[in-house]
């Protein structure tokens, strides 16, 4: 006997958006480091290159055209820095006239834009006076905090300072695997300092210039699970991992203590204490953690393993994923959030699934555990799917393919994917209807 289910309805005004960034959407920027990186034989899978993108910088409207038919109320977009200061104090007027034009162009969409100031890419002339090694970053990122808030904070409310900071030094200056390209522990630690510190300073400036301004960072919060719960060594590596990657940036922010391994954490830094207004939530999985005697180890003396080998899993070539899928871990980072008393956007969430066999059904069982969390009282306020339009995967190339609609970058050809009119239900009812929770997808 089947019971009747009900729709599971969110909170009036909840933000219903797709997630971006201006690498991906718009192709990499000759002035910026990643531009640099592509050019690299062997830097990209398959020799790809970001080339246009998603064809943004040209022609964002019709995405956004496209996302309003889906229903969304939301879009979280980035500004790419290197277009913006092309050389150290040279400010592109053009540049921000074409991001206000695109914001202006959400807006008459009755679209609320979030801003993301800093997304994996850096202006080559940042990178030549040290980047995020130099102490001098948070400055140089709070200039541009500064002038962006100026030229185009009358448009927007909700601000991402730094995407993922603990990804980026992971990738760019940990294993070296993406630009800025350094690889190791100590390059990692400095990184990771600083972009807290820019962030911080970034905040101020964008509060200073624009009151009611809400800010927040996009922690990427992966779950680290022991891969044996009985072995205590597996669980030290779990615990250690998890303070490295997603406990640490989150005491940082909302402390203002730089604690270990990345600083002494006996002072608190006042900028950066109550620093974010919002909490913002990129969730995608998880993976579990062994002590490895000898052979190869992913941190130290812990190797990541794959897990629960009966999981849907995403499209394998995700360098920076083991894939599984697992809506329950939205509702542990969720509830893990909600200690920091903050209001959370989910700012992204999404799967590599270039036949879509997956993603309707990863959309619903996500924001099943996003609504259950809500229904016991966490104060989540909007979910960004990642992404709208399949983009630039960073190294993975065109390869991986995210989007809700399924774009061919020779033509730019677009043609939304079944999953697409799921999300669309979904926004269109602020609900997960009934009828998406009872049919297998
Ligand atoms: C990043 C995106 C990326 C997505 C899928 C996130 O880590 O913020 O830029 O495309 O994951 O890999």
């Amino acid at each position: 006997m089947s019971v009747a289910m009900a729709d599971l309805r969110f909170p009036p005004g909840f933000l219903w958006g797709a997630a971006t960034a201006p690498v991906q959407n718009e192709g990499s920027y000759r002035e910026s480091a990643w531009w640099t990186w592509e050019q690299r034989p062997g830097a990209i899978s398959h020799g790809d290159r970001s080339g246009v993108g998603c064809d943004w910088w040209a022609n964002a409207e019709a995405d956004f055209d496209l996302a309003h038919r889906l229903g969304l109320n939301a879009m979280r977009l980035g500004v790419e820095w290197s277009r913006i200061e092309p050389d150290e104090g040279r400010i592109d007027d053009a540049a921000l006239q074409r991001y206000r034009q695109m914001l202006q162009g959400l807006r008459a969409r009755g679209m609320e834009p979030m801003v993301t100031l800093h997304h994996f890419s850096d202006p080559l002339w940042f990178v030549r006076r040290g980047g995020w090694l130099s102490h001098q970053a948070p400055a140089f990122f709070r200039r541009f905090a500064d002038l962006v808030a100026d030229a185009l904070g009358d448009l927007v409310a909700l601000w991402v300072t730094v995407n993922e900071p603990m990804v980026y030094v992971r990738d760019g200056f940990l294993e070296g695997r993406r630009p800025p390209g350094h690889r190791g522990l100590l390059s990692a630690l400095v990184a990771a300092r600083n972009l807290l510190l820019g962030h911080a300073e970034a905040a101020r400036a964008l509060r200073r210039r624009r009151p009611g301004a809400h800010v927040g960072i996009a922690n990427h919060l992966l779950h680290f699970d022991p891969h044996d719960p009985r072995r205590s060594g597996d669980r030290l590596g779990a615990r250690l991992l998890d303070w490295m990657f997603n406990g640490w940036p989150l005491a940082a922010q909302t402390s203002g203590k730089i604690k270990p391994p990345y600083g002494l954490g006996l002072r608190t830094h006042t900028l950066l204490a109550n620093s974010v207004d919002f909490i913002g939530l990129n969730y995608y999985s998880r993976v579990r953690v062994r002590l490895t005697t000898g052979g190869h180890t992913d941190f130290l003396v812990w190797t990541l393993v794959p897990l629960d080998p009966s999981a849907a899993r995403f499209d394998p070539g995700a360098e920076g994923f083991m894939g599984e899928v697992y809506p329950e871990g939205m509702y542990r980072a969720l509830r893990r959030l909600a200690a920091f008393g903050k209001p959370i956007y989910i700012t992204e969430n999404g799967i590599a699934d270039r036949a879509d066999r997956l993603r309707g059904r990863f959309i619903v069982d996500h924001l099943v555990q996003v609504h259950r969390a809500i229904a016991e009282g966490v104060d989540v306020r909007g979910y960004f799917h990642w992404t709208l339009v399949d983009n630039f995967e960073w190294t993975d190339g065109w390869q991986l393919r995210f989007g809700l609609v399924e774009m061919d970058p020779a033509t730019q050809a677009r043609r939304p994917r079944p999953s697409a009119a799921i999300y669309a239900a979904i926004c269109r009812a602020n609900a997960i209807p009934a009828d998406l929770l009872a049919e297998p997808r």
